[in-house]
Parts: structure tokens; sequence; C-alpha cells
């Protein structure tokens, strides 16, 4: 039997009071079975505006090393924050600026919730998350809520503290954090900490954290459906 869930999304169901006496008999009938057919929707965040960010090139080779897996029924997009001139939350702003950045506002919330998991490529700032990316979550929140998020960062130490900084973050805007994380050295992973050049055992961490984005967010898709 097919149904369509409250969003929309494409739902197979057999229930009980649909079924035989022998699907009843060896225990079909318990339990219903449930397949939700849609794509997965990854959203990587480019988590960085700064004039000659590195965020760009992480962003990217995140994109390359994700599709390179060729996940069924999931797909990875770039999120570009400098794309959309968010304002400061709250910050008064002249008339003529208004409009511009309630449109702003609008499409940046409307993009992240299009997603049903997100890859946050995030540098560290004074041992935590950068300012930007800060402002621009605290513009979210049913957008994200009972989502997934996985991390890709970058800093002395790996982006480390900026990673268990947006754990607290995320936290609270109710997204789920998946454990295993990138880290790549400003030192040994960027030439004069500006040209990219990524140590390969990274991957093994990069696939870690991809494999649990995707078995997750397809847990709290089902979730949400
Ligand atoms: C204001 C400021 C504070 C920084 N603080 C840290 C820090 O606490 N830890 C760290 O590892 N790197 C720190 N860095 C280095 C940045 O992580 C590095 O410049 C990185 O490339 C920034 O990301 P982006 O180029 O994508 O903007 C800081 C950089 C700036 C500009």
């Amino acid at each position: 039997m097919e149904q369509r869930s409250k969003n929309g999304t494409l739902i197979h169901k057999e229930s009980g009071a649909n079924m035989g006496f022998f699907s009843k008999l060896f225990g079909k009938s318990t339990k219903e079975e449930e397949t939700v057919a849609d794509t997965l929707r990854i959203g990587i965040i480019n988590g960085s505006v700064r004039e000659g960010r590195n965020a760009e090139a992480v962003a990217n080779w995140t994109l390359e090393f994700a599709n390179k897996r060729n996940d069924e029924n999931v797909e990875y997009e770039i999120v570009d924050l400098a794309d959309y001139k968010l304002p400061m939350l709250g910050a008064p702003l002249a008339e003529g600026q208004q409009a511009e950045a309630e449109q702003a506002i609008k499409a940046w919330s409307e993009k992240i919730a299009s997603y049903d998991a997100f890859i946050f490529v995030a540098p560290e700032y004074n041992h935590a998350v950068g300012g930007a990316l800060k402002n621009a979550l605290d513009f979210l929140n049913p957008e994200v809520n009972n989502k997934v998020a996985g991390f890709v960062g970058y800093g002395s130490l790996g982006g480390v503290r900026a990673h268990e900084n947006l754990r607290l973050i995320l936290g609270e805007l109710q997204v789920a954090d998946v454990r295993t994380a990138v880290t790549f050295s400003l030192i040994t992973d960027f030439e004069n900490m500006s040209e990219f050049k990524p140590a390969d055992y990274h991957e093994a961490n990069a696939n870690g954290m991809l494999d649990q984005v995707i078995s997750w967010g397809k847990a709290f898709k089902a979730l949400r459906d």
C-alpha cells in the first residue's frame, strides 16, 4: 500500500488491518514496514565570509570527496554563507537596507530548511566558531530541528575547539551532531597556512563522518515524516 506523509514524502506502508492471515500469523503485523524513498539532501556549509578564506578550498574538497563515494540516494551541495549578506541579528538597519536584509534572511532560512543534514566547514576563531557562522545560526531554529550535522574543520589544532563550540550551539537547536570529524591542520595540511594540501589520512575520518551523517540523516528524516 502506498501513502504520502504529512510533508509529501512517499512512504510504503503495510498496516496490520490490511494484512492477510498468514502475515499476521508469522509476526509481520506487529511491525509496520516503512521505507522512505526520498533522496537525502546534505548541505555543506561554507562557514567563513572572510576575504581570502581557506574555507572555500576545504568546502570544495569536502564536496568532491563526498561525491566520489556515490552514496545511493544522497546528494551534496555547497551553501556559501558569503552569498547571503545576512545582517547582524536584531541590529537596527537604515530604511533602504531593510528589504534586502529581509530577503537575505528568507533566502537563508529557506535554503537551510531544504536539507536533511549538514556538514559544517568551520574554521576556528579565538577557540570558537567564527562570528559570521554563529550569527547565521541564530536566525534558524525549526529549519534545523531534528536534523543531523558533521564537521570539517581547520586550525592550528584542526579546528576542534570550533567543533566543540558548534556542538553546544547545535544542541540548543536540536541538531544531532556525529562524533567523527575531519580536522585539518593549518600547519601541515596547508602550505603557508593558505594553500590547501590535505594529507591522505584524513580520508578515513571523512568517510566515518559521512557514513554516520547519512545513517543518522535517514533515521531523523523518518522521525520528521
Ligand atoms: C581573529 C582570528 C582568530 C583566530 N583564532 C584562532 C584560534 O583560536 N585557533 C586556531 O587554530 N586558529 C585561529 N585563527 C586562524 C584561523 O583559523 C585561520 O586563519 C583560518 O584560515 C580561518 O578560516 P578562513 O580562512 O576560512 O576564514 C584565527 C584567525 C583569526 C583571523
